[in-house]
């Protein structure tokens, strides 16, 4: 390579690097685990990421699309996805076998702030797919735990079947040092050990909030925002410590190509993660 083009390929903020994907497997019918691996070491050592960042996955012949980096910063090496099959990418990821590669650029958004949440109370409210950003802050604060105070975790999931690292959430529950509530809409095996209903239904459940003390960080369905932040005003966080991710259609993913703009704001740069202040008056946005 030249040295004009190796200049290129060297600051082209969309060129993606070779990644081989270690292991997969399904977590539900349409949704699979991706843990993957930069081949080369440096790159690999050099990716340095917050929890609820996102990366572009790229697929030869079938295009790129933003997803949320579900590992741990404080686990470093592997990078792990949590993907479900939507369209032309998704599909062509989930034909792809262990050790096939792929392209990954990235880290992008701005992610939580999880040095000012530091000394601070957690409570995490996960619907559904909203499990693939908040594992990565999870992960991150049960690693680091003596730099948290309470965490709390409140997981809603349409059936048994469709929750997501199942198994997390269940060694979660047998720890003393957080607490963790599951629930599903509807229970169609009969042998559901946990609660019924939608996730709201468990705030009652949560043992005392020090709402001023609290960060509360919320990722569902679009539906579920408007009925989990009554909850959380109700407890009287402050809405600016309720931290949200939203996905908005991206493209470039680096403020470029203006696909993820709202008037002023690009969700790729100013987002995945807002604050309920920062979106109140923005109903585009939840
Ligand atoms: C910051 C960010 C993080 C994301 N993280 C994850 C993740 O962790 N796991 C995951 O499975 N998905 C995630 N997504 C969504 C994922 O990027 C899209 O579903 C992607 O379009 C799938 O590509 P595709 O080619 O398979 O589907 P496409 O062929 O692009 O689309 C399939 C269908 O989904 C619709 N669609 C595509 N993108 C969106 C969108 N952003 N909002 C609403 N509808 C859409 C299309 O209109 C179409 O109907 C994330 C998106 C963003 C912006
Ligand atoms: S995705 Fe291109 S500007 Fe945000």
């Amino acid at each position: 390579m030249n040295a004009e083009n190796k200049c290129l390929t060297e600051t082209n903020p969309f060129t993606p690097e070779p990644a081989r994907i270690v292991r997969t497997y399904h977590l539900t019918e349409d949704v699979k685990f991706f843990q993957v691996r930069f081949v080369d070491m440096e790159k690999a050592l050099q990716f340095k990421y917050k929890p609820g960042q996102f990366a572009m996955l790229s697929i030869l012949g079938a295009g790129e699309a933003p997803f949320s980096i579900s590992s741990s910063p404080s686990r470093p090496g592997l990078l792990e996805f949590c993907i479900r099959k939507m369209g032309t990418v998704t599909s062509a990821l989930f034909r792809l076998k262990e050790n096939s590669l792929i392209g990954l650029r990235g880290p992008y958004g701005n992610g939580f702030p999880v040095e000012e949440m530091k000394g601070k109370d957690i409570l995490i409210v996960v619907g559904g797919l909203g499990a693939a950003p908040l594992r990565s802050v999870l992960l991150y604060s049960l690693d680091n735990r003596d730099q948290f105070g309470r965490v709390s975790v409140l997981y809603g999931a349409k059936r048994p079947a469709e929750m997501l690292f199942r198994d997390e959430y269940f060694a979660l529950k047998q720890r003393a040092d957080l607490e963790c509530h599951l629930t599903v809409d509807a229970d169609d095996t009969g042998q559901w050990p946990e609660r019924i209903g939608v996730v709201t239904t468990l705030f009652p459940y949560l043992h005392a909030v020090d709402p001023v003390q609290t960060y509360a960080l919320v990722c569902g369905p679009p539906v579920m925002y408007k009925f989990v932040i009554k909850e959380l005003i109700k407890l009287n966080i402050p809405k600016n410590q309720i931290l949200m991710t939203l996905e908005r259609r991206m493209k470039c993913g680096v403020g470029k190509c203006g696909h993820c703009a709202i008037d002023y704001i690009y969700t790729c740069l100013d987002g995945p993660v807002f604050t309920y202040w920062d979106v109140i008056h923005m109903r585009e946005l939840i």
